[in-house]
């Protein structure tokens, strides 16, 4: 299956769309999901398909060069031996000058998203899906390790992966924020993160979190224990001293259970927060300001 974005109609869709309330706008969208910065739509006139919005560009010609980051990086994460979705994407013009970077995957299927296994695998099928992203995780780092051009970096926690246990199939999702370095060079330029932060706030993230949010998806060891950690946050903490387990026998690691619980309270500090002062700022922009908020925020995400 070849998928082909049709411009047209997501240029429609987006000049239509009311950020504060999707479903209420002209064309029939509901949404599936929310990253940290993109958000995730079905539009009933591509059954099939997933869109990823990134409302974050001041030209058409910065919306293309990350386009060609993230077809770089897609390349890249392939080579590395991951599978990941069909996939597309259409540039088109948002309100206020702002230009949008539409993605477009093949629809999976809910039940398989990583984290929505949980609740449904046995012991021994959570086991089989644990084994599976791990091994897909080491492919990557085997990949940096095995040449010197290239360092990739990857979110890996559940939501970000998607598990078929009848076939063994995993495919990796969460592709829409290409972070790698090329000889060194750091690809993705994180003025474009902050582009979803309110100006008010940015220079605190910038001061005190963006290095660190940043640099820590190369970072073997804190990638797995972002994995772990993030079993608090789909509710699942019980699950954390097998998978600890699991991560340690097969990558030589020493992960402890307090590493986790420390890490995630701070984690869990920096996003709240984040969400709260984004949640200031639509408010800002609707009461004071009187412009159109661009982002699509989560009512409430329960951590
Ligand atoms: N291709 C897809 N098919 C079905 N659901 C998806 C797909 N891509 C993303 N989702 C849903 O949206 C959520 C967020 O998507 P993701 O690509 O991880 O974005 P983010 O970078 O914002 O985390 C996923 O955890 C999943 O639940
Ligand atoms: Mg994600």
């Amino acid at each position: 299956m070849a998928m082909l974005a049709d411009k047209a109609l997501i240029q429609a869709f987006e000049q239509q769309l009311d950020p504060l309330d999707v479903a209420a706008s002209g064309m029939p969208a509901r949404m599936l999901g929310f990253g940290e910065i993109s958000c995730i739509i079905e539009l009933e006139a591509l059954p099939g398909v997933v869109l990823k919005r990134m409302p974050l560009f001041r030209s058409e010609a910065q919306a293309a060069d990350y386009l060609d980051k993230y077809r770089t990086y897609c390349r890249l994460l392939q080579e590395a031996g991951l599978s990941l979705p069909e996939d597309d994407a259409a540039i088109v013009q948002g309100r206020d000058g702002l230009w949008v970077l539409y993605f477009l995957q093949e629809k999976l299927d809910l039940d398989t998203i990583g984290h929505r296994q949980l609740d449904r695998l046995d012991g021994a099928g959570l086991q089989h899906m644990l084994e599976a992203v791990v091994d897909a995780i080491e492919k990557v780092w085997a990949f940096n390790a095995r040449q010197t051009r290239y360092r990739l970096a990857l979110d890996a926690q559940l939501s970000n992966w998607a598990w078929q246990p009848d076939t063994g199939r995993l495919r990796y999702i969460d592709t829409s924020t290409p972070l790698f370095r090329v000889e060194g060079v750091e690809q993705l330029d994180p003025e474009l993160l902050l582009a979803s932060a309110p100006g008010f706030a940015r220079a605190i993230i910038r001061a005190f979190f963006l290095d660190d949010v940043m640099n820590r998806y190369y970072d073997a060891r804190a990638v797995y224990v972002d994995l772990a950690a993030n079993l608090y946050k789909e509710q699942h903490a019980e699950l954390i001293p097998r998978c600890v387990r699991l991560i340690n026998e097969r990558t030589g690691h020493d992960l402890t259970e307090k590493e986790i619980a420390d890490y995630y309270r701070e984690d869990k500090f920096i996003w709240s927060l984040f969400l709260s002062m984004r949640k200031l700022d639509r408010w800002l922009h609707r009461y004071v300001y009187r412009r159109q908020y661009q982002f699509i925020l989560p009512d409430h995400i329960r951590r």
